[in-house]
């Protein structure tokens, strides 16, 4: 058997603390797998007095976790300490000009500075992994680099945050208020350390960016990623999306259109037949359109100690194999910046809900803003009767550009009749 190799784990969170957990229980099997032991033969983290229930006897404790990164005696650095800037940029910097390999599972850190890291690998010759990034324990960067890797992909997209998800699954099916839902996500460790990173989209669209580099091998954008999270979508919304055969999800969708590259997270209307609306709690799913492969769709734990723990072990025994593909799919004097699609431009069928004062003559109002903005509606609910006081107003739209439909709700908020600001949900088509 060849000489172990040896990570130094930075980081005992949720994560960290799973990985060395699983490196020990497993270390047998995965041995068998690689031709080598995989040792945990130093760890560093903030309080060395917390009991994290790990068996630490014989691993070196740092309370610098950059002292790893000049370490002879240690081989790959695995970053799980998080966060975009800070310590986890500072250690996976240095390991990296180190000549160290690194495995991350770093979102944000990988997008915003995925591809500078990407490219002081490459010029070290070392791997910079990071599948627990993206989907937790889905392998979806391995699919993209080497199961797609003979496909033009099309468009990827996916339901990429565990917290939202089991929020929405949990408003929709157990009537759950949107706060209680969050507060049960963050006990299950599923949460951000902050959560608004979850709900407002960020974390989706830290995935996304790092998807979208490696599907269509441009550089990793996620300033140019528009986001929205899910705390405007009620439980209204919620009921007259199954009404009308849909269910909402948190999407983030990347795609090549005519106008560049549209990378997009919002909360989207999936049609019930799909099998996405179906992906429910803490599960994530990512679809890949491949010209070749076509359509495909994987499923699984997007988020907590056990599949995170298994996509970063995952690329350590790629490191162990002495596997290394390029960390954005092709080298980085390669990736090819794309200009950002508008979503003034994005073209898609819409769900609009307004809330108005119910007296003759307010249905005529709107709709003539729907026709001056030539937006054509699909379908209309307006039920119940409150002569005097609001009620709500629900319509589908025909696919049209967003501009023409923010004109048209921009003539409709400034109504008389409005009382609130019009909701607006994208639907998705496959
Ligand atoms: N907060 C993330 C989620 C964890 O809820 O999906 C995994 O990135």
């Amino acid at each position: 058997m060849s000489k172990p190799l040896r990570v130094g784990v930075a980081g005992l969170g949720t994560v960290g603390a799973e990985v060395v957990r699983l490196l020990a229980r497993q270390g047998d099997l995965i041995a068998s797998r690689c031709g080598r032991r995989i040792e945990v033969v130093a760890v560093s983290a903030r309080d060395r007095l917390r009991d994290r229930g790990l068996a630490l006897a014989g691993i070196d404790w740092r309370d610098d976790a950059l002292g790893l990164a000049g370490d002879p005696r240690i081989d790959v650095v695995c970053e799980l300490i998080g966060g975009a800037d800070g310590v986890a940029h500072d250690l996976v910097g240095a390991a990296l000009g180190a000549g160290k390999e690194v495995v991350t599972a770093n979102k944000a850190l990988l997008a915003h500075h995925g591809t500078a890291l990407a490219e002081a690998a490459e010029s070290k010759g070392v791997a910079l992994g990071f599948e627990a990034a993206v989907a937790g324990g889905i392998p979806i960067i391995k699919a993209l680099r080497e199961g797609f890797a003979a496909n033009r992909i099309e468009r990827v997209f996916g339901i990429l945050n565990g917290t939202c998800n089991f929020i929405l699954t949990a408003m929709r099916d157990n009537r759950r208020e949107f706060r209680k839902a969050l507060a049960e996500a963050q006990k299950l460790g599923y949460a951000e350390s902050d959560p608004t990173f979850d709900i407002e989209g960020v974390d989706t669209a830290h995935k996304l960016a790092i998807l979208a580099s490696v599907a269509f091998g441009t550089p990793v954008d996620f300033a140019g990623v528009h986001v929205e999270g899910i705390t405007q979508v009620g439980l209204i919304d919620i009921d007259f999306a199954r009404e009308l055969g849909f269910h909402i999800k948190l999407l983030g969708v990347a795609r090549v259109t005519e106008h560049g590259l549209e990378q997009r997270v919002h909360p989207c209307m999936v049609p019930i037949a799909h099998p996405i609306a179906h992906v429910d709690g803490s599960f994530n799913a990512v679809v890949v359109e491949g010209d070749f492969a076509d359509r495909n769709m994987a499923v699984g734990r997007g988020a907590g100690a056990g599949p995170t723990a298994s996509a970063v072990v995952a690329d350590l025994i790629d490191i162990a194999r002495r596997q290394r593909l390029p960390a954005f799919n092709v080298p980085v004097a390669d990736l090819k910046a794309l200009p950002r699609a508008s979503m003034d431009r994005h073209r898609g069928a819409y769900y609009v809900r307004f809330t108005v004062v119910d007296r003759p003559g307010v249905m005529a109002d709107m709709t003539a803003a729907f026709r001056d903005a030539q937006v054509s509606i699909e379908a209309l609910i307006q039920r119940g009767r409150n002569p005097g006081d609001t009620v709500p107003v629900v319509m589908t739209t025909h696919d049209t550009e967003e501009a023409a439909l923010g004109r048209a709700l921009a003539r409709i908020a400034a109504l008389k009749s409005t009382r609130e600001p019009p909701r607006m949900i994208r639907i998705e088509q496959f």
